[in-house]
């Protein structure tokens, strides 16, 4: 036991929808082909959420098994943080209609927009008012509806974005357990490579920019791959040895799932053999905010208390950081 009070992660729970888009569907979709997919990206298949439902749909049915799990009711819940590049509306916030749709009437909440890194800005952010002793149930949702704004046309990104995320539960703990150090960081000069051109104030949408697939994602791949590949790497290796951990000590890498050759990468930067690395991308593809709570969900009955776990993520804005949490529950 200790005075310091730390967030702990108490409980995960994901969500992703049935309908699977396979690389042989989007074969008669776009000029593109299952080995080619396969190699540069290392995905297979991703789902899709159907017509007329939004993030907050993968963030209720997240935070509603998350609370039957944990054993409490979604009013005993002070804040709910969403992370996503996808919500309902511009406004209000997703994580006002999730805490209404749950209700969660004792919370406050607010959408958070990292693109891919969402999730781990949330779960710092999160983490502070645990710490701090302001309250004592955070829910951090990472969710987004990526097929709402993929162009079908657009061969260079639609085979690589999904549907789905999850959620979190951070409560306070002094075994020293839960979110221990964080490395974030974000540079406005890479909003050139990935950005969404239309829909914003900048650009409010018209019959034009609609007719240009402006609302849709736009991204040079290269690019980015460049600068995911250097920064995911160096900001994991950063967080992992200013912890005093090695590649012994640490139990699992975390990573966002974008691209497979970027998690290699990552993992070799780290000295981390592949059996240490959360892998999931071949079945969802890349979930933007959704990639890390979807591995911890899939991962967690595997998980052990005192594992060391570092999340790492990459995404649009630029942003991206590193996340040293050890892990509050298993056997
Ligand atoms: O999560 C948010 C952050 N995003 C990322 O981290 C994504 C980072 N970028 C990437 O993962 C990769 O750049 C992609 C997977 C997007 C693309 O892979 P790449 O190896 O960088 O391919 P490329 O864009 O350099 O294209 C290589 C070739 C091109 O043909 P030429 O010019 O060499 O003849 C493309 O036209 O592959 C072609 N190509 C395709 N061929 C078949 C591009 N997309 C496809 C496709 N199917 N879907």
């Amino acid at each position: 036991m200790s005075n310091r009070v730390t967030a702990a992660i108490t409980a995960v729970y994901g969500y992703v929808p049935e309908d699977v888009l396979t690389n042989e569907r989007l074969e008669g979709m776009v000029e593109t082909n299952d080995a080619w997919i396969t190699e540069r990206t290392g995905i297979r298949e991703r789902r899709i959420l159907g017509k007329g439902l939004g993030t907050s749909e993968i963030g209720v049915r997240s935070v509603l098994a998350l609370c039957e799990k944990r054993g409490i009711d979604p009013s005993e819940i002070d804040l709910l943080i969403c992370a996503t590049v996808t919500p309902d509306h511009q406004f209000p916030a997703t994580a006002n209609i999730i805490c209404d749709r749950l209700g969660a009437k004792n919370a406050w909440g607010f959408d958070l927009m990292a693109a891919c890194s969402g999730f781990l800005y949330g779960l710092t952010t999160g983490a502070q008012f645990i710490q701090t002793g302001k309250h004592k149930k955070v829910v951090v949702v990472g969710a987004d509806k990526m097929s709402s704004i993929i162009d079908y046309e657009d061969r260079a990104t639609c085979i690589i974005f999904g549907d789905g995320g999850g959620a979190v539960l951070l409560e306070p703990n002094t075994e020293g357990l839960g979110v221990l150090d964080s490395s974030l960081h974000s540079d406005g000069g890479g909003c050139q490579f990935l950005h969404q051109k239309a829909g914003g104030s900048v650009k409010p949408a018209t019959i034009r920019t609609v007719e240009a697939h402006e609302h849709n994602v736009y991204q040079e791949g290269k690019s980015v791959f460049k600068f995911a590949v250097t920064n995911m790497a160096e900001v994991s290796a950063l967080v992992m040895e200013r912890n005093g951990l090695t590649a012994d000590t640490v139990t699992w890498l975390v990573p966002h799932q974008a691209n497979l050759r970027i998690i290699d990468a990552t993992a070799r930067r780290m000295g981390l053999d592949e059996n240490k690395v959360m892998i999931n991308i071949a079945k969802y593809g890349n979930t933007t905010a959704g990639t890390l709570p979807l591995c911890l969900w899939e991962w967690e009955p595997r998980l052990k208390k005192g594992d060391n776990l570092i999340l790492s993520a990459f995404g649009g804005g630029f942003t991206w950081g590193a996340v040293y949490v050890k892990w509050a529950y298993g056997a």
